[in-house]
């Protein structure tokens, strides 16, 4: 155990260190993407003035305790497939207990993402190796997330003294990032998300380029970064362990044509000769959107095509995807009753499709733990969202009760 006033330091130094994360990741982040996220991590917020008082809170100075007594997500899970939760350094902390309790695997938030990560040539990885210590120490693998990125990306990667780095320096850098990156984490990560979000959201073009901010393509002149990405990646694998599974990550999977274009990127790699194991379909989801048939058609349509499937950031907001583009967030602001059986009734429905195909799905992922630290609620613009299954106060919420079978 580690007694309070150790306890205490480690917390500041983590919320410190978040912060810096938090202020490098900002200056990384062009402003205006279009259809994601900005991965703002907020500094935690103190438990809500309504938390239940009469038990005693925890180290973290949440209350957990109604969240240990109930029955471990990832053990009802098991038979399925496994429950993963992102998160930042200090959660290791901060929500560590209901980590052991309920999820079965991590993945780094931000802390593995170039940016954050080596916002000079040289990186430093104590926040990153803070989440890998937690997953070693309680034999939770993980997923590494992202070795490419269009955003968090550090501007000195794409230059040297005289200007633009050549394609030749670009190369040899990418592959001194997959190699450092897959060889430090062997014995942990069972998977990465090699390249997060290459594909175009506009009509007729199958990659992001520089006008949709993508400084990868601008530099190399092309998309051939994410070929080059998947070999360095496989050979550095390879060295260690080549059961490591390689992923194309993106949101809006489950809308065909996205889905089109990733798969027609998948065959060309392929026919490159480039392995490609899986498709990870980030699951930023809402409690109206998409639908169940859209959430199945896109896991089968992906495993026809022989790739791996996994949920890899999964969260529900409560906003409707038509909030989203007439731009009307505070209207949609529902009662909270209503509010919490919605939710519970849109879980329930996503995992029905999910425990369905089980065959299917390496394993599926939440975006967050409680609701007082996710990016839904700063993006797309700061506002109050309630997307994961345990609430601000570290509650169990009616959706996490649904899932675990007992209302
Ligand atoms: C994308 C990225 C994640 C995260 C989320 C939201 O989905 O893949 O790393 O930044 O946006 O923050």
């Amino acid at each position: 155990m580690v007694g309070p006033s150790r306890h205490w330091s480690r917390t500041l130094i983590a919320l410190g260190s978040l912060l810096v994360i938090f202020a490098s990741a900002a200056a990384c982040i062009p402003k205006n993407r279009p259809d994601a996220s900005t991965p703002a991590s907020p500094p935690p917020s103190t438990p809500s003035s309504n938390a239940p008082s009469s038990n005693a809170p925890s180290s973290s100075g949440f209350d957990h305790s109604a969240a240990l007594a109930l029955p471990s997500l990832q053990d009802t899970f098991a038979p399925y497939f496994s429950i993963g939760a992102a998160i930042e350094p200090y959660q290791t902390i901060q929500v560590g207990d209901l980590l052991q309790k309920h999820f079965g695997r991590l993945t780094t938030e931000n802390a593995m993402k170039f940016g954050p990560l080596c916002p000079t040539m040289r990186c430093n990885f104590t926040q990153a190796d803070t989440i890998a210590n937690f997953a070693r120490e309680h034999r939770m693998p993980m997923t590494g997330h992202a070795l490419v990125w269009h955003q968090m990306v550090p501007a000195w990667f794409f230059r040297d003294e005289k200007g633009a780095a050549s394609l030749e320096l670009l190369s040899e850098r990418l592959r001194a990032h997959a190699f450092q990156m897959v060889e430090r984490y062997a014995d942990v990560v069972d998977n990465w998300d090699v390249v997060n979000e290459a594909i175009s959201d506009q009509a007729g073009k199958l990659y992001r380029d520089g006008s949709e901010g993508s400084t990868w393509y601008s530099a190399f002149g092309d998309e051939r970064y994410v070929r080059l990405a998947f070999e360095y990646a496989r050979a550095a694998a390879d060295a260690h362990d080549p059961s490591v599974k390689l992923y194309y990550n993106d949101y809006n999977v489950v809308k065909p044509e996205k889905r089109m274009k990733i798969l027609q990127m998948v065959r060309e790699l392929r026919k490159a000769g480039v392995r490609i194991d899986g498709v990870g379909l980030q699951g930023h989801w809402g409690v109206t959107w998409p639908s169940a048939a859209d959430i199945e058609a896109a896991i089968l349509e992906l495993r026809a095509e022989n790739l791996e499937v996994k949920i890899s950031e999964l969260d529900v907001s409560v906003y409707g995807e038509d909030d989203h583009e007439k731009k009307v967030w505070q209207a949609a602001m529902l009662d909270s009753a209503e509010l919490e059986e919605r939710l519970k009734k849109r879980y329930v429905e996503i995992f029905e499709v999910l425990k369905r195909n089980k065959q299917h799905l390496s394993h599926v992922t939440f975006w967050g733990v409680s609701d007082d630290h996710t990016w839904l609620n700063y993006w797309p613009l700061r506002r109050d969202n309630y997307p994961l299954l345990f609430d601000r106060a570290h509650q169990p919420k009616p959706a996490l009760r649904g899932l675990l079978g007992l209302d």
